[in-house]
């Protein structure tokens, strides 16, 4: 079966009929749909699927083992996202599997397709969450504890879901198994579009992060309430919104964006108590992503300070910059006839593996130069030869 034909199996899933675009969220409903297809489709492939400690899929090809080839992505999207980001990279790595198979081939090494979970953190809010538990480079005390939207925390989820939430957290068994991990990805900007080729291999991924600005004001009447006698926290919050994008602008490779703000109550007439604002802030290089959010924060203190509002900055992630593997993406490189090499502000499952072992990425052309929103797209025939880049790649480092 062709990636495409897989991909459409679950055009269907999570798709969310308010924002759009698909809706896919650890442990929910839809994200349980898509694990128990990845785990038929997985096993139709001759792979044995287990779910480890921390709620990601392996399938294996051969006995777990030291040293294996490990391919994969995630299946959870953004709210609203499209349907390529994540799913494509998996999709793709049981076509390669299947494709390899069909040739006869025997892996030298173990084999196993991944499927990360949480990598969007549209639910807890922690991005890359599965593979950061794997390898502990995120507290499991603070995991168990996170909450989402609903007030649900993390472990309530994991033990709904079938996980003991005691055994979140580093798995140095399922980590010592990896000996390299390559995840193809659909590109999420115009990058192949203005290269002019279907496939890259990723060079670089920039700093980027998460933090939590918390407003608080005085609730009040909307209407009984003069102007002169506020303390309105959405000021500050729009303040917020307008800086960084100013700051940012002035910035070379500069990203900031707010996407997300929650004011409480949230009431038409009702002047907000307090106000929660997220900022994703991302920079080529750590000292200058450090430096665009302090920036961005004196401006919301200040603006905070003039309204005579309070405001508290938390840091909720950070991953630093960083390169793939450069044996790995040299022997990538020569096995696809040197392709494009591609640097993304897009964050991965791979480059928190990267810290562990060797990690390489593949990215596929996306023509409508757009993600995490349902415009995302990618052509059958550049899926396909992505698929087929992929197989070629696994068969040369699994001799
Ligand atoms: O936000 C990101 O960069 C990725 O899509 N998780
Ligand atoms: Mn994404
Ligand atoms: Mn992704």
């Amino acid at each position: 079966m062709s990636t495409v034909s897989l991909l459409s199996e679950i055009a269907d899933v999570g798709r969310d009929q308010r924002r759009g675009g698909y809706s896919r969220h650890v442990f929910d409903a839809a994200e349980g749909e898509l694990r128990a297809w990845f785990v038929e489709q997985a096993q139709r492939r001759g792979l044995d699927v287990e779910t480890d400690r921390n709620g990601n899929l392996w399938g294996w090809w051969g006995t777990p083992g030291p040293k294996a080839l490990v391919t994969g992505s995630h299946l959870d999207s953004v709210p609203g996202g499209g349907a390529f980001d994540g799913p494509l990279g998996v999709a793709s790595a049981l076509a390669a599997v299947e494709t390899l198979r069909a040739q006869g081939f025997q892996p030298a090494k173990p084999l196993a397709v991944v499927v990360f979970a949480e990598e969007e953190g549209g639910r807890f809010g922690m991005p890359c969450l599965g593979s950061r538990l794997l390898t502990g480079s995120f507290d499991a005390d603070r995991a168990r504890a996170l909450r989402d939207p609903d007030g649900v925390t993390l472990a309530q989820a994991a033990a709904r879901a079938g996980l003991d939430p005691r055994r979140l957290g580093r798995d140095d068994v399922a980590l010592s198994r990896i000996g390299t991990f390559l995840e193809l990805h659909v590109e999420q900007g115009r990058g192949l579009i203005d290269l002019g080729s279907p496939v890259a291999v990723g060079s670089t991924v920039i700093a980027h992060g998460r933090w939590r600005f918390s407003f608080r004001g005085q609730g009040n009447h909307a209407g009984a309430t003069l102007m002169t006698d506020r303390h309105d926290p959405m000021l500050p919050a729009a303040s917020l919104v307008a800086a960084a994008r100013r700051i940012a602008s002035g910035v070379a490779g500069a990203r900031a964006t707010v996407g997300r703000i929650v004011p409480r109550p949230g009431g038409t007439n009702v002047i907000a108590s307090a106000v929660d604002v997220w900022l994703d802030a991302r920079v080529p290089g750590d000292e200058h992503t450090r430096a665009l959010v302090e920036e961005i924060t004196a401006a919301a203190r200040h603006a905070a300070a003039e309204e005579g509002c309070e405001v508290t900055v938390t840091e909720e992630s950070y991953s630093g910059a960083m390169a793939f593997d450069p044996g790995l993406t040299a022997t990538m490189s020569g096995v696809l006839g040197a392709p494009p090499r591609l640097a993304t502000g897009a964050g991965h499952d791979a480059a928190i593996l990267a810290e562990h072992v060797p990690a390489g990425m593949l990215y596929v052309r996306n023509p409508a130069g757009i993600s995490h929103a349902p415009e995302e797209f990618a052509e059958d025939g550049d899926v396909e030869q992505g698929t087929e880049a992929l197989a070629n790649v696994l068969k040369a480092l699994s001799k």
